[in-house]
């Protein structure tokens, strides 16, 4: 099976003071999160569309599913307090529902990337489809520098660093094992999903990204993201 699984389980402190989760704002005229959910019903290759946000939002979502999506593959999951907790709730799910057989895959993303594309999609799916963990990513326009709030660390070649987005796509049982490995303090400090296989040892596969698919973040990211959908309305 070929799941799609929709992170939208974040509260969106870096938005300020907004009525609601950022996922649930409105882009135009319709929430950040159905922008994005419509993009994954594009693709007739899930088996499955999840949805996880916060236990809080259950039914709003219910609500806002009913309103614009009529896709009967999307499930709506309830989520946990870090990203990853998120992830491997909706893991759960699917391992509850449909049971993990050993070439179940999913295509994991972040709800507040609204402008993903028809061919991002595609190219995860045929990443995970061959390899056991995939990222997407896109080269680092600016330099890169490691460091402290002080001071300069590193400044690695430019040429080999990428910015990371979404999609992340994983052989499931492989994303289980790899997590399970991990210790306490890991599975609390790791911000990142395609970490916990590459701390286990697995190679990721790239993916590249689209500098549109970026994630809304704050307010100045949402007036980009309303700029873009009036541009193309
Ligand atoms: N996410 C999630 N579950 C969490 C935390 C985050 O599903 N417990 C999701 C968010 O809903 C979002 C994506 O992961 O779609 C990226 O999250 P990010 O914007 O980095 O974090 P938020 O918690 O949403 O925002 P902030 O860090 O500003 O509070």
């Amino acid at each position: 099976m070929i799941y799609a699984q929709i992170l939208a389980g974040g509260k969106g402190t870096r938005m300020g003071n907004v009525p609601m989760p950022k996922q649930f704002l409105l882009l135009a005229d319709k929430p950040i999160l159905i922008h994005t959910i419509e993009k994954f019903t594009l693709e007739s290759r899930f088996d499955a569309i999840l949805v996880v946000c916060p236990v809080d939002w259950i039914s709003h979502t219910e609500d806002l599913i009913k309103k614009y999506i009529t896709d009967d593959r999307v499930r709506i999951v309830t989520g946990g307090s870090d990203r990853n907790e998120t992830l491997m709730s909706g893991i759960a799910y699917i391992q509850k529902q449909y049971g993990i057989h050993d070439d179940d895959v999913v295509v994991t993303h972040d709800a507040v990337r609204p402008f993903i594309t028809q061919r991002i999609i595609n190219d995860n799916i045929e990443a995970v489809l061959t390899h056991k963990a995939v990222d997407t990513v896109v080269p680092a326009i600016d330099t890169i520098v490691r460091g402290t709030d002080k001071q300069v660390i590193d400044i690695p070649v430019r040429s080999e660093m990428y910015q990371g987005q979404t999609p992340q796509s994983f052989h499931i049982q492989t994303l289980i094992d790899s997590y399970q490995a991990l210790s306490t303090t890991q599975k609390e400090t790791l911000s990142d999903s395609c970490k916990i296989c590459s701390l286990a040892g697995q190679s990721i596969s790239l993916v590249l990204g689209e500098n549109y698919n970026f994630k809304i973040t704050t307010p100045f990211d949402l007036r980009v993201a309303s700029a873009l959908v009036e541009e193309r309305s």
